[in-house]
């Protein structure tokens, strides 16, 4: 295993972090807690949750595990978000105060901590004011509720001005971004990797390996089917997943992994992990595995690190569709300057 710092802070994360979006979903508690015992045998450190993973039950799930290792709870760098609907009420999701106070409490409960390492806002609020929100997390780490604060899904300016305001205002900077990041989506790199290398802000990607197409489990004329994310899932909205399908840049990236994986006797998964963890501002990739099988696969992505030119070919063969401006070569152009 490898580690890092969380984003600007002095806090050691292992360049893997362990992601619990299927505990108590596609993973059952005992697989998800052989997941958790593998995962710290093979040295991560840096677990991620969130309070609507299966709607509370991955962090209880998680919650009975740390409770039944004693001493684990100092070894691992805990983290969770809230921001999503827990209840049906109208300030029962959101950034608000109001919403941000009840699901911290209601988090910590689940997961059996006094506080967690990292609070993220799991994405941004139109109806809130962001100072409210920063503010919230001023006082929770004051209050000793959360060590740290982290958002996801933000776009370049909202977290742009989140991080001149927490300058400006003196609070708790936002330390790490979460945002979905692997081979086939790289819209992050537009503005977003700016933002965090000039503000220091550590990048978690999610989705590492677009929900299963850069394992090469898929082919280009069949449909996913079966006890796989994208195919048994279109009721939890994954159907947009399956689409990629229809798309010829998802097979030309996949070919690309498959070349490289195979020059370099790893699996396909493995050559996505480590093609990820090592793009700039990225501090940590959270993974996620159904089975302790796939998650041993993945772990092996841990200390590997791609040529040159297999990163290239890598890059090149996922390059984002630009058009031209503001994010393509003219506008580019247009910003630059040489003395
Ligand atoms: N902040 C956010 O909004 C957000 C959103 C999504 C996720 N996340 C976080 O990111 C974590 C990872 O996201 P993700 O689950 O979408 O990651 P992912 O790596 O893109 O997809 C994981 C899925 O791919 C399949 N898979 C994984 N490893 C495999 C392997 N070696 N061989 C074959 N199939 C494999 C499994 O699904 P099947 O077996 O079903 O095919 C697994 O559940 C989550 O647990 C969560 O912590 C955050």
């Amino acid at each position: 295993m490898e580690y890092r710092t969380l984003g600007g802070t002095g806090t050691v994360v292992s360049t893997l972090c362990l992601g619990t979006m299927t505990f108590g979903n596609e993973s059952t508690e005992e697989v998800s807690h052989a997941q958790l015992d593998r995962f710290v045998e093979a040295g991560g450190n840096f677990l991620d949750t969130a309070n609507v993973y299966s709607r509370g039950v991955s962090e209880e799930i998680v919650g009975r595990w740390l409770a039944a290792r004693p001493g684990m709870r100092d070894q691992v760098v805990v983290a969770t978000k809230g921001r999503f609907p827990m209840g049906d009420g109208k300030n029962d999701l959101g950034l608000s105060r109001v919403n941000l106070t009840r699901a911290l409490d209601a988090s910590l409960r689940r997961l059996g901590v006094e506080a967690v390492d990292l609070y993220q806002a799991h994405a941004f609020d139109a109806l809130t004011p962001l100072e409210e929100t920063l503010r919230f997390f001023d006082d929770a780490v004051r209050a000793g509720k959360i060590r740290y604060a982290g958002v996801s899904n933000f776009l370049g300016w909202q977290l742009q001005k989140a991080a001149l305001l927490t300058d400006f205002l003196r609070l708790t900077p936002i330390v790490t971004l979460q945002p979905q990041y692997n081979l086939l989506v790289r819209d992050i790199e537009f503005e977003l990797v700016d933002v965090c290398r000039n503000e220091n802000i550590g990048i978690l990607p999610w989705s590492p390996l677009g929900g299963g197409w850069l394992t090469g489990k898929y082919s280009r004329d069949t449909l996913p089917t079966g006890a796989t994310r994208l195919g048994e899932d279109p009721e939890r909205g994954m159907e947009r997943y399956a689409q990629r399908n229809a798309e010829e840049r998802t097979w030309r990236v996949v070919d690309a992994v498959r070349t490289v994986a195979e020059q370099r006797g790893a699996s396909m998964a493995q050559v996505a992990l480590a093609w990820l963890n090592d793009r700039p501002a990225v501090t940590s990739v959270i993974l996620g595995a159904r089975t302790v099988a796939q998650l041993d696969d993945n772990l092996a992505a841990a200390g590997l690190h791609l040529t040159e030119k297999e990163t290239e070919l890598l890059t090149d063969a996922s390059a984002p569709i630009v058009a031209d401006y503001p994010y393509g070569t003219g506008g580019r152009n247009q910003r630059s300057r040489t003395i």
